[in-house]
């Protein structure tokens, strides 16, 4: 059954969710302020990298299913199932989460909805929003009690924005036990097809779902630092911990996935998540419960200036007058994303210590020159290397674990390579006369 809808913001979690509703047969209205951004997703052009995301977008577009506009009222008219899909940033100079957008979204929507109407949040949000939101709805709504606020947090990863939304492991929906009679059932039409496939499908309370979210990337997050912690143990007693990682991960409690040691986890969500989680549960008096979420943070952190070591020593102690090579911008591979990166925190504090840095990354160049303006880009990888004293591998694009150690070995100056990542075959560089130094193995 078709559903008409609207989903409100149009960046990587909005603009996804809408394309890939209308992918399911569904008639979407996007909603935006950014009158730019709108107008590049009109003419079927999606503002970042995320792979085939631009095809579901067009065909879309052009099936007539989807489209864009400014106005609530346009989609208050149109819809009457409505998501928000807005950013939750973390707040300046705080842990908390910056809620101004959601709220933007209810008190600019709700005051127009005279129909009865369901509201599913779907940005990451503090633990109570929704239950308050909810209050706010059906106060400022004319349809009054007949609008409902659910929360149906989105569990996609940038770089498989598709594919996890047509096809996600679990689907997740919290509702108001009590005031809720239409939310589920409009949840059930709208993902009729995932249900179809048998995704798992678990209705909680509106805190349960909210908190369901983040404790996911808690634990992703937590799980990742737990391997650094190894990571930090193993390079003090010459282990190595992708083998170590490759052993423990056979055990089907603990699983290979999201043992990958290196600089750390970056992004848009994980780092602001946690803390965001940590600021909550100080609200709520239960503040004991997640200091672990800092020392998470804390070993996170550690990485990206263990990465400085490590440049530091390969050049002899100073980095001051160097070249140095930084191969990878991306918080992660497959995304332009720089938000909160590792590689360019990295790249940023060895400029700082008077190096030369000049950055490469296959994707995220545009982003990474407005966010640090001040270092050197090239054009290429073998761009970035010519003269170089140590080249850096801070983000595992296929294209660098694809390079030929000996090509590269004839532009640089001195033929040092750190694996930030760990993606890098150890035994090919050595063969070919480097000096090869990863994150937690030598
Ligand atoms: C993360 C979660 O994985 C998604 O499930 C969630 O929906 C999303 O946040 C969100 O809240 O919106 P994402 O930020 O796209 O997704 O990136 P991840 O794939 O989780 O990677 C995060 C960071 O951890 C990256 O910097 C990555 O390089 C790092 N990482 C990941 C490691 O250092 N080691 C690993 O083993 C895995």
């Amino acid at each position: 059954m078709t559903c008409k809808m609207a989903v409100f913001g149009t960046g990587y979690l909005g603009a996804t969710h809408a394309a890939c509703m209308a992918e399911l047969g569904h008639e979407v209205l996007g909603v935006d302020v950014d009158v730019d951004k709108l107008a590049r997703l009109e003419a079927g052009e999606v503002p970042f990298f995320e792979p085939g995301l631009d095809e579901v977008l067009k065909r879309n577009i052009d099936a007539g299913r989807l489209r864009f506009t400014t106005s609530y009222e346009e989609a208050a008219e149109f819809a009457d199932i409505h998501f928000i899909g807005v950013g939750t940033p973390q707040k300046k100079g705080e842990f908390a989460a910056d809620l101004s957008y959601v709220e933007a979204v209810v008190d600019s929507l709700a005051p127009l909805l005279t129909r009865p109407a369901v509201i599913f949040g779907k940005s990451t949000v503090p633990v109570g929003t929704a239950a308050r939101l909810g209050a706010r709805a059906r106060q400022l709504a004319p349809a009054g009690d007949e609008v409902e606020v659910a929360w149906n947090p989105e569990f996609l990863r940038e770089g498989f924005a598709v594919k996890d939304t047509l096809h996600p492991d679990r689907i997740v929906l919290g509702i108001d036990p009590v005031r809720s009679h239409r939310a589920e059932d409009v949840a059930r039409e709208v993902y009729a097809q995932q249900l179809q496939e048998d995704t798992p499908f678990l209705v909680t309370d509106l805190a349960t779902a909210e908190l369901v979210k983040t404790a996911a990337n808690a634990f992703l997050a937590t799980k990742i630092s737990f391997i650094n912690a190894m990571a930090e143990v193993c390079e003090a007693s010459s282990a190595d911990v992708t083998v170590l990682a490759d052993a423990i991960g056979h055990d089907a409690r603990i699983g290979r996935r999201f043992l990958n040691a290196g600089i750390g986890f970056g992004g848009g969500c994980l780092p602001k998540d946690i803390r965001a989680f940590m600021a909550r549960a100080g609200e709520l008096g239960a503040d004991q419960a997640l200091t672990f979420l800092r020392e998470v943070d804390n070993i996170n952190m550690r990485r990206r200036t263990r990465m400085v070591e490590l440049a530091k020593d390969a050049v002899g102690g100073s980095l001051l007058g160097t070249r140095i090579a930084v191969l990878g911008a991306a918080f992660k591979p497959d995304s332009d994303d720089v938000r909160d990166s590792p590689a360019l925190n990295v790249a940023g504090q060895i400029q700082l210590q008077g190096a030369a840095v000049t950055v490469y990354d296959p994707q995220a160049m545009k982003n990474s020159m407005a966010l640090f303006p001040t270092l050197s880009y090239a054009s290429s990888a073998v761009e970035a290397c010519r003269g170089a004293d140590v080249v850096l591998v801070l983000t595992e694009w296929n294209e660098f674990r694809q390079i030929v150690p000996q090509a590269l070995g004839n532009v640089v100056r001195n033929k040092h390579v750190i694996d930030g990542r760990n993606c890098l075959d150890p035994a090919a560089w050595r063969t070919a006369g480097w000096t090869y130094r990863g994150m937690g193995r030598l």
